[in-house]
């Protein structure tokens, strides 16, 4: 079995003076293909690392120690734009999933990297002009560029005994795909925002306007965002799992954290299988973040779940105080206590009006609360929290506050704790079967009779 890949092809071809013609004649493709093994074989004794006296051009790649990625210069889809980019090296179908030059393509195949004394990494064409660079400042003795297995590009002094003290990281650059181990997020102290942003097309790795991060406003959610606009959120972390995908928690084949501290707040996974092939991807022209797994047996990439799962994932499909429940129909609902704003848009599944609460509130006089469970917390725009109240005091503190519209508890482990307050509308609430996740929203008292009073 022969594992062609066309990075590596592209370069052959063109050291043969063939150019970057996309349609290869069959004849030079197997031709290719032997002088690639040639190549390949010459440099299968591991070259993870580039020093300041070497140099990576067109053409040269750097391969992971365990073979899993290389670092080198492709044209992506039918373009013949030359970028910088890490792929997968044993399989072959090209799935690169990280780009140095997104916005700066090379338009021929002068490229060049080094890395200089100073640590920083330079990409240059025509052997001057840099089109890429790092901003690493840190003073270093012994500066290295090594590619991981991991995926991850590092740059790191020899001479630190500490081998995982990177001057600078890919991981800390994402393009448009999670590698496990990467995180993305913000680190506070230094403000870097680690987010994906998808590729534009399949021909421009540029950023497009998909993008997956970390929201801090209010308390922390990862978000999907298109523009400027929410596309899915993944509601609250309770301690367990995010209230948006509660099922996630028992996959097979990873497991995920998200950390929110005064450092960094973040979203990671880790694979149990470090040879299991897995990537979460962004879409620009579906609008989704895509996790595939690599199947040895098919040679293709498996979708396995997309971001948002369902209809209800949109974010705020059925409008302020609306629930969506994908088993109902309609899939969107009013919340207990409430009715549709505008009655007969709603009968018409125009659900952008949203609900309104079906008895006033009179705050003064008193209100209550009725749980509803399983669900996916709303959006935490307008919210507070408390990480060490009791839900006693939580319900309290949203008594005593007229805009306090919703409380529950932050971590649902070991019995409960914390404290979230929602002010105003109750924005994107999505109904599960089964969850841990309560929620209480404020209604008039005279409402609570009936249901579950806190
Ligand atoms: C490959 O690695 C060896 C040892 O680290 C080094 O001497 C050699 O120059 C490298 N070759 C290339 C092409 O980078
Ligand atoms: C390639 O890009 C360089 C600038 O980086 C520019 O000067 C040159 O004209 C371009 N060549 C072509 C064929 O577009
Ligand atoms: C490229 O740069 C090297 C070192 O900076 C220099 O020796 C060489 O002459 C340059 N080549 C061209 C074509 O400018
Ligand atoms: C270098 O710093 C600038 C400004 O802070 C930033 O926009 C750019 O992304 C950084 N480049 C890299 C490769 O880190
Ligand atoms: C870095 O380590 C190498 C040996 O690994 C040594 O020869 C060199 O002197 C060290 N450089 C400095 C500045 O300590
Ligand atoms: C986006 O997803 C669709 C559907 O899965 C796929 O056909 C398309 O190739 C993807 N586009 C990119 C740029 O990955
Ligand atoms: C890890 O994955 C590889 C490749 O799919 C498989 O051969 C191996 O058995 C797996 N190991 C474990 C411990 O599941
Ligand atoms: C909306 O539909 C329900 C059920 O079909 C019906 O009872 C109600 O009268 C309708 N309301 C309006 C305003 O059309
Ligand atoms: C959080 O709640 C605890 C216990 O009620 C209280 O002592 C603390 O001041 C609260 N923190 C904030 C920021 O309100
Ligand atoms: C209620 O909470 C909102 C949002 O935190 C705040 O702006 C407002 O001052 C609070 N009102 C009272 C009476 O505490």
């Amino acid at each position: 079995m022969v594992n062609l890949f066309l990075p590596q092809l592209r370069h052959t071809l063109s050291l043969q003076a063939f150019g970057y013609q996309t349609s290869i004649d069959m004849s030079f493709y197997f031709y290719s293909a032997c002088c690639f093994l040639i190549i390949f074989s010459k440099a299968s004794t591991a070259n993870d690392t580039i020093s300041p006296s070497e140099s990576l051009t067109d053409g040269m790649t750097l391969v992971s120690n365990d073979g899993s990625f290389a670092l080198g210069f492709f044209s992506p889809g039918s373009s013949k734009n030359r970028y910088l980019g890490i792929w997968y090296n044993n399989i072959p179908i090209q799935t690169v999933v990280w780009v140095a030059n997104r916005i700066s393509p090379i338009n021929d195949s002068t490229g060049l990297l080094k890395i200089e004394i100073s640590g920083k990494l330079v990409l240059q064409v025509q052997n001057s002009t840099a089109v890429w660079s790092t901003n690493t400042t840190a003073s270093v003795q012994n500066p290295v560029l090594q590619l991981l297995d991991s995926g991850n590009l590092v740059v790191r002094d020899r001479n630190d005994s500490n081998a995982e003290n990177y001057l600078w990281q890919s991981f800390d650059y994402p393009s448009d795909t999670m590698l496990s181990g990467m995180k993305i997020g913000i680190d506070l102290r230094t403000d870097l925002n680690r987010r994906l942003s998808a590729w534009k097309n399949w021909d421009d790795p540029s950023p497009g306007d998909v993008v997956f991060g970390v929201e801090l406003e209010g308390s922390p959610e990862i978000v999907l965002w298109k523009g400027l606009q929410k596309s899915s959120r993944s509601g609250l972390w309770n301690g367990n799992a995010f209230t948006g995908s509660p099922n996630y928690r028992s996959n097979p084949i990873f497991d995920y954290y998200f950390v929110s501290n005064e450092n960094e707040v973040y979203y990671t996974y880790f694979l149990r299988n470090n040879s299991v092939k897995f990537r979460d991807v962004m879409n620009q022209t579906e609008i989704e973040s895509q996790r595939y797994t690599w199947d040895p047996e098919t040679q293709i990439w498996q979708l396995l779940i997309t971001i948002p799962v369902d209809y209800c994932d949109r974010y705020g499909v059925c409008g302020p105080n609306g629930i969506c429940d994908s088993n109902k129909l309609p899939v969107c609902q009013c919340l207990t206590g409430f009715r549709p704003k505008w009655p007969e848009r709603w009968n018409t599944s125009d659900y952008s009006g949203g609900c309104i609460h079906s008895k006033p509130l009179n705050c003064q006089s008193g209100d209550g609360f009725i749980r509803i469970e399983n669900v996916k917390t709303p959006d935490t725009t307008n919210s507070w929290v408390n990480r060490t109240m009791n839900l006693k005091e939580c319900r309290a503190r949203c008594l005593r506050n007229c805009s306090c519209m919703a409380y529950s508890n932050l971590d649902v482990t070991g019995g409960g704790s914390g404290c979230v307050l929602w002010f105003g509308d109750l924005i994107d609430i999505k109904q599960f079967n089964s969850d841990d996740q309560d929620l209480y929203i404020r209604v008039s008292a005279s409402k609570t009779g009936t249901g579950s009073e806190s």
